[in-house]
């Protein structure tokens, strides 16, 4: 594993592509009102997930959604696994943490599962110790001086190789992917459940926009199973 690293670069160079991939109740929310994972999609719409994974170089999630759900982030189809390793790919996906003060835990499942890269995305002002120790089980990228700067980070991705980017949430970072203009696309499942609750996460949070709101193409809307599947292309990205 390598040692920590401090990335300084203007942030202006080109970004993965970038997808977000996500699933959300019938009224927008991807979790319940305490922040718990929930099953809104289906058999298919695993499976689908599964590919994406599979065919991307790197998978991405905030903080807050390893704190809420300990996701492993792992390819699960054992066909899939072997098609990456015939290709000399690793079995998995790069995995990414956007983790500003080094709060990932040791024991989360993103270390003991799976094989593969692991890079967790810390700022300047994460405690040093602590990122200390997460050197030995993951490459640090350091960007950004209280909060990771996403801009410098993506930029940074495309540097190391990584074209091709899967977003999973959640919805803190997703605004600011977003916000940013850093997102390409974005597939929602919109699954049969209303979830309610004001405090329960949407699928993009943050501070929202006032006016100036990201604009969508449509790409395509399919049923799947007992949900539906829209894909969107992000109309102008700043990136
Ligand atoms: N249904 C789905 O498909 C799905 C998928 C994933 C997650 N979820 C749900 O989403 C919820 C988690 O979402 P969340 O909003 O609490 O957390 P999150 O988006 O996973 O992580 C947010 C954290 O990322 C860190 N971060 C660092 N730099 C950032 C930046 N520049 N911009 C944005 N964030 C930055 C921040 O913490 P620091 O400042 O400490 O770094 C921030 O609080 C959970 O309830 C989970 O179940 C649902």
């Amino acid at each position: 594993m390598s040692n920590p690293t401090t990335i300084a670069n203007d942030g202006k160079s080109a970004r993965p592509f970038v997808f977000i991939n996500a699933a959300m109740s019938a009224d927008g929310k991807i979790a319940t009102m305490q922040r718990r994972q929930t099953r809104i999609s289906g058999n298919l719409d695993f499976d689908r997930m599964d590919e994406l994974r599979a065919t991307s170089y790197a998978i991405m999630v905030g903080i807050g959604t390893v704190l809420s759900d300990n996701p492993s982030l792992t390819v699960k189809s054992k066909d899939r696994l072997e098609k990456r390793l015939s290709i000399g790919l690793s079995e998995n996906p790069i995995r990414i943490v956007v983790d500003s003060m080094a709060r990932i835990p040791q024991s989360a499942d993103i270390f003991k599962k799976g094989k593969g890269k692991r890079i967790i995305a810390v700022s300047e002002s994460a405690p040093a110790e602590k990122v200390r120790s997460l050197s030995k089980l993951a490459d640090i990228i350091c960007i950004g001086k209280k909060r990771v700067d996403l801009i410098k980070l993506l930029s940074e991705l495309k540097n190391r190789g990584i074209n091709r980017l899967m977003v999973e949430g959640g919805a803190t970072l997703i605004w600011g992917l977003i916000s940013n203009g850093l997102v390409d696309e974005v597939y929602t499942f919109v699954g049969n459940i209303i979830i309610g609750g004001k405090t329960a996460p949407t699928l993009v949070d943050g501070e929202g926009y006032a006016s100036d709101f990201c604009k969508l193409t449509l790409i395509s809307c399919e049923v799947l199973e007992e949900g539906v599947l829209i894909k969107w292309k992000v109309q102008s990205s700043k990136v």
